[in-house]
């Protein structure tokens, strides 16, 4: 089961021309991920079942020791620096289980010191092409 929460999702005249697939089952699965409704679950196979919130991280309604894995992607903090700052760090380590992790393509110090600070394992990993380093955190 697959929460995801965005708060400005891209027109389908954006995403029908973005390149992001190349086989046929992408290209089926990618359309069905667009066009599946929002507020909803919504089964995409029979081991993928998604939800898309459309709100922003700030309003969101998050149960609290609910969540496996966060993959966090928001813009970067440079960009988008209240994404990062640490009240939202918070909202989302409390909504994540015990033994849950956090990953994200930021590695900043901050992030790093936020993290720990919040009580999570915090580790450096090597990043995706043209990324030197990634961080994944564990809530103990
Ligand atoms: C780096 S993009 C990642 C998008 C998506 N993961 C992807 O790979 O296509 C960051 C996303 O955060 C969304 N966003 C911006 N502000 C937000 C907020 N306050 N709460 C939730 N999502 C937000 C943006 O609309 C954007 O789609």
């Amino acid at each position: 089961m697959y929460y995801a929460l965005e708060a400005f999702p891209v027109s389908e005249e954006i995403w029908k021309s973005l390149n992001y697939t190349a086989t046929d089952s992408e290209v089926s699965k990618f359309r069905q991920m667009h066009n599946a409704p929002w507020q909803q679950w919504q089964p995409m196979d029979d081991s993928f079942t998604l939800f898309k919130e459309e709100t922003t991280l700030q309003v969101a309604a998050l149960p609290p020791n609910h969540f496996d894995l966060i993959y966090f992607d928001a813009f970067a903090p440079n960009k988008q620096p209240e994404m990062w700052e640490l009240p939202m760090l918070e909202k989302i380590v409390s909504a994540m289980k015990a033994q849950a992790v956090f990953v994200t393509y930021c590695a900043k110090g901050q992030l790093k010191r936020d993290l720990k600070s919040l009580g999570l394992v915090v580790e450096s990993l090597p990043g995706p092409p043209g990324k030197r380093e990634m961080v994944r955190a564990i809530k103990i």
